[in-house]
């Protein structure tokens, strides 16, 4: 591939993780243009070292918001852009919870502004690709069995996977009236280096290192099917490369875990790189014992399952990390850059945090 593609949302986890994966795993030889707001959640250092690298001829970063259709507009023609991979969005749900204003502006009217960019500097074209980055949480909450099939119909339950289901709905219906070419993921949910800390394996992570509370919600028995951030950066790769417009793709990585069984995961691979009995910090306590149950969240989606047989049959595409694999290269990298992230986590949001969920 040698065109430009245009990664909006590459300052945050899964865009970062993305860009790089592309510059070093994937033979890519044209350019990125990164595009991001910079929010609490996007961090431009995160890419120092592609910057360092690939910039300015083949990675450029621009700070901007997916809502400015002038400035997108100008970014796609100046760098004559033919490939768009919209990862930018508001992603957490308890925020989405107590906030869910930017969630719709970004996650729906963000994403409208972008097909709509898309649209008028395309034209006709089929040489080019809109690829929308989406998530299961639209399927809604699946009961003890079943998992979601690309054809399960939506049932959004929180701001945040309502906001992400319409604008897939839009991005399908740009595809069915202007045959735009568009790709759709859904993924579950994603762990690795990167990652925001108000999200649960990062969190857990940062607060057991340092001998703090780790709170659950309500009985920890609600499920999520974890992929490794890698994994999900090769299956966006291959639908880019052999994704048929008009496709959905579901992603996930057949590691269904109940929250107690993912947190007790994580425990093992810190053990095995930072024991416990050598961590100051715990004093004389095991990580599990940090474990403290707090208030469920209000709408909480009990379980979270994905299908991936058709990225398989059609694309050829499975994860290669098993889930111990990943957290203990997940855990490798916090211990190597936790103490830096943890000082940029805004102290807003840190205020934000005690007084929502955690240190009460
Ligand atoms: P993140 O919160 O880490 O990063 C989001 C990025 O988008 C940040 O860099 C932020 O600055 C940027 N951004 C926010 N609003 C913007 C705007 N208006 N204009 C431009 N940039 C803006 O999110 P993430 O976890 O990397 O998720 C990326 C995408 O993947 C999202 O669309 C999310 O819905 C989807 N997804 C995430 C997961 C997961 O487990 N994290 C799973 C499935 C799908
Ligand atoms: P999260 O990482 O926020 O992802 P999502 O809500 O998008 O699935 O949460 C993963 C699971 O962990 C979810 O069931 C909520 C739960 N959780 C806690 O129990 N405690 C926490 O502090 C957080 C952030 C999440």
């Amino acid at each position: 591939m040698t065109k430009t593609m245009l990664v909006t949302g590459g300052a945050g986890f899964i865009g970062s993780n993305f860009i790089r994966f592309v510059f070093e795993k994937t033979g890519f030889k044209g350019r990125i243009v990164n595009f991001d707001k910079l929010t609490y959640a996007g961090l431009r250092g995160n890419l120092s070292d592609i910057e360092r690298r690939f910039g300015p001829k083949r990675y450029v970063f621009i700070k901007g918001d997916i809502c400015n259709f002038k400035k997108v507009n100008a970014v796609i023609r100046k760098y004559d852009v033919s490939v768009i991979v919209n990862f930018a969005a508001e992603t957490h749900v308890d925020r989405s919870i107590h906030g869910p204003r930017e969630f719709i502006e970004t996650n729906i009217t963000g994403a409208f502004n972008l097909l709509e960019c898309a649209r008028a500097n395309w034209k006709n074209r089929k040489d080019v690709r809109f690829h929308h980055i989406s998530t299961d949480e639209v399927f809604g909450s699946l009961g003890k069995t079943g998992r979601f099939m690309e054809t399960t119909p939506y049932d959004p339950r929180s701001p945040y996977s309502a906001a992400k289901a319409s604008s897939d709905h839009l991005a399908r219906a740009y595809f069915h009236t202007y045959g735009l070419p568009v790709t759709i993921s859904n993924c579950s949910n994603n762990y690795g280096p990167y990652q925001h800390p108000e999200k649960l394996i990062p969190l857990a992570l940062l607060k057991a290192v340092d001998g703090e509370p780790i709170p659950v919600y309500g009985d920890g028995g609600n499920t999520r099917d974890w992929l490794f951030v890698e994994d999900h950066c090769r299956a966006i790769w291959v639908i880019l490369r052999r994704g048929r417009p008009g496709e959905t793709y579901n992603v996930g990585g057949n590691c269904e875990k109940r929250n107690l069984e993912t947190l007790r995961a994580l425990f093992r691979a810190l053990e095995k790189l930072k024991p416990s009995v050598k961590n100051q910090m715990l004093k004389g306590c095991r990580y599990e014992e940090l474990i403290t149950f707090v208030k469920d969240r209000a709408g909480h989606d009990r379980r979270y399952a994905i299908d991936s047989g058709k990225i398989k049959r059609e694309l050829g595409w499975k994860p290669r990390f098993g889930f111990s694999e990943g957290l203990e290269a997940t855990v490798a990298w916090y211990l190597a850059h936790g103490s830096r992230l943890k000082k940029t986590v805004a102290a807003s949001y840190r205020a934000w945090l005690k007084k929502n969920y955690i240190l009460r």
